[in-house]
Protein backbone atom coordinates (compact mmCIF):
# COMPACT_ATOMS: atom_id res chain seq x y z
CA UNK A 1 0.00 0.00 0.00
CA UNK A 2 1.22 3.31 -0.56
CA UNK A 3 2.32 5.57 1.97
CA UNK A 4 -0.14 8.35 3.18
CA UNK A 5 1.90 11.88 3.63
CA UNK A 6 1.27 11.61 6.87
CA UNK A 7 3.52 8.66 7.64
CA UNK A 8 6.00 9.20 4.76
CA UNK A 9 8.82 10.82 6.92
CA UNK A 10 8.34 8.43 9.36
CA UNK A 11 8.85 5.75 6.98
CA UNK A 12 12.06 7.77 5.26
CA UNK A 13 13.47 6.62 8.57
CA UNK A 14 13.10 3.18 8.77
CA UNK A 15 14.84 2.80 5.49
CA UNK A 16 17.51 4.19 7.00
CA UNK A 17 17.07 2.10 10.33
CA UNK A 18 17.18 -0.73 8.34
CA UNK A 19 20.13 -0.72 6.62
CA UNK A 20 21.47 0.15 9.96
CA UNK A 21 20.31 -3.27 10.82
CA UNK A 22 21.36 -5.06 8.03
CA UNK A 23 25.01 -3.85 8.87
CA UNK A 24 25.22 -4.93 12.65
CA UNK A 25 23.59 -7.96 11.98
CA UNK A 26 25.97 -11.10 12.31
CA UNK A 27 27.81 -12.40 9.34
CA UNK A 28 26.36 -9.61 7.69
CA UNK A 29 27.83 -8.85 3.84
CA UNK A 30 30.32 -5.41 3.82
CA UNK A 31 28.40 -2.62 2.52
CA UNK A 32 29.90 0.01 0.79
CA UNK A 33 30.18 3.49 3.06
CA UNK A 34 29.07 1.25 6.20
CA UNK A 35 31.45 0.41 8.67
CA UNK A 36 32.72 -3.25 8.58
CA UNK A 37 34.22 -3.88 11.87
CA UNK A 38 32.85 -4.23 15.32
CA UNK A 39 34.43 -1.77 16.97
CA UNK A 40 33.41 0.60 13.84
CA UNK A 41 29.81 -0.67 14.33
CA UNK A 42 29.76 0.16 17.76
CA UNK A 43 30.30 3.67 16.85
CA UNK A 44 28.08 3.93 14.60
CA UNK A 45 25.12 2.72 16.32
CA UNK A 46 25.52 4.60 19.08
CA UNK A 47 25.80 7.53 17.10
CA UNK A 48 22.97 6.57 14.89
CA UNK A 49 21.18 6.09 18.07
CA UNK A 50 22.16 9.71 19.78
CA UNK A 51 21.31 11.62 16.71
CA UNK A 52 18.56 9.64 14.56
CA UNK A 53 16.39 7.02 16.53
CA UNK A 54 15.83 8.00 19.74
CA UNK A 55 14.48 11.49 17.82
CA UNK A 56 12.59 8.78 15.68
CA UNK A 57 11.34 6.86 18.72
CA UNK A 58 10.31 10.02 20.96
CA UNK A 59 8.31 11.49 17.58
CA UNK A 60 6.26 8.05 17.61
CA UNK A 61 5.71 7.77 21.11
CA UNK A 62 4.76 11.62 21.77
CA UNK A 63 2.91 12.14 18.73
CA UNK A 64 2.14 9.16 17.09
CA UNK A 65 0.66 6.34 19.57
CA UNK A 66 -1.31 9.47 21.63
CA UNK A 67 -3.42 10.61 18.15
CA UNK A 68 -3.77 6.76 17.45
CA UNK A 69 -5.12 5.47 20.27
CA UNK A 70 -8.05 3.96 21.91
CA UNK A 71 -9.99 3.86 17.98
CA UNK A 72 -9.04 0.50 17.18
CA UNK A 73 -8.07 -2.50 19.20
CA UNK A 74 -5.54 -3.81 16.93
CA UNK A 75 -4.27 -0.66 16.62
CA UNK A 76 -3.87 -0.60 20.49
CA UNK A 77 -2.11 -3.67 21.16
CA UNK A 78 0.27 -2.69 17.95
CA UNK A 79 0.68 0.65 20.01
CA UNK A 80 1.76 -1.59 23.19
CA UNK A 81 4.16 -4.07 21.22
CA UNK A 82 5.36 -0.30 19.76
CA UNK A 83 6.58 0.73 23.72
CA UNK A 84 7.58 -2.10 24.15
CA UNK A 85 10.38 -2.54 21.54
CA UNK A 86 11.44 0.64 21.96
CA UNK A 87 11.95 0.00 25.91
CA UNK A 88 13.78 -3.19 24.47
CA UNK A 89 15.81 -1.03 21.88
CA UNK A 90 16.58 1.43 24.47
CA UNK A 91 18.22 -1.47 26.98
CA UNK A 92 19.84 -2.98 24.05
CA UNK A 93 22.15 0.61 23.79
CA UNK A 94 22.70 0.69 27.19
CA UNK A 95 24.35 -3.04 26.78
CA UNK A 96 26.40 -2.20 23.86
CA UNK A 97 27.91 0.72 25.89
CA UNK A 98 28.90 -1.82 28.45
CA UNK A 99 29.02 -5.27 27.22
CA UNK A 100 32.48 -6.91 26.22
CA UNK A 101 30.82 -8.65 23.47
CA UNK A 102 30.00 -6.33 20.97
CA UNK A 103 29.05 -9.26 18.20
CA UNK A 104 26.48 -10.45 20.50
CA UNK A 105 24.72 -7.38 21.21
CA UNK A 106 24.71 -6.08 17.98
CA UNK A 107 23.21 -8.74 16.16
CA UNK A 108 20.29 -8.66 18.93
CA UNK A 109 19.77 -4.93 18.17
CA UNK A 110 20.04 -5.69 14.18
CA UNK A 111 17.35 -8.37 14.75
CA UNK A 112 14.97 -6.54 16.78
CA UNK A 113 15.51 -3.61 15.24
CA UNK A 114 14.49 -4.97 12.10
CA UNK A 115 11.68 -6.70 13.51
CA UNK A 116 10.26 -3.64 14.75
CA UNK A 117 10.08 -1.52 11.91
CA UNK A 118 8.71 -4.42 9.72
CA UNK A 119 6.25 -4.88 11.99
CA UNK A 120 4.96 -0.65 12.10
CA UNK A 121 5.44 -0.98 8.26
CA UNK A 122 3.58 -3.76 7.39
CA UNK A 123 1.17 -3.80 10.51
CA UNK A 124 0.81 -0.57 12.06
CA UNK A 125 1.14 1.76 9.11
CA UNK A 126 -1.39 -0.22 6.97
CA UNK A 127 -3.98 -0.70 9.43
CA UNK A 128 -3.70 3.01 10.33
CA UNK A 129 -4.09 3.85 6.79
CA UNK A 130 -7.30 1.76 6.41
CA UNK A 131 -8.74 1.98 9.65
CA UNK A 132 -8.85 5.96 9.66
CA UNK A 133 -10.39 8.57 7.14
CA UNK A 134 -8.59 11.28 5.31
CA UNK A 135 -9.99 14.03 7.15
CA UNK A 136 -8.27 12.23 10.86
CA UNK A 137 -4.69 11.34 8.76
CA UNK A 138 -3.86 15.07 7.34
CA UNK A 139 -5.10 15.93 11.05
CA UNK A 140 -2.70 13.18 11.93
CA UNK A 141 0.34 15.03 8.87
CA UNK A 142 -0.12 18.29 11.02
CA UNK A 143 0.51 16.55 14.73
CA UNK A 144 3.88 15.06 12.96
CA UNK A 145 5.47 17.92 11.50
FE1 LIG B 1 9.14 2.50 16.55
FE1 LIG C 1 9.35 3.64 13.67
Amino acid sequence: MKRHPSLIQLSKEHHDGLILAQVIKKNAPVYIGMPSNLDAKKEYTLNFYKTELKKHFDIEERFLIPAIKDYNSEIDLLCDQVLTEHNDLHLLIEKLKTEDDHEEVLNQLGLLLEKHIRMEERELFEKIQNHFDEEFLSKLENKLR
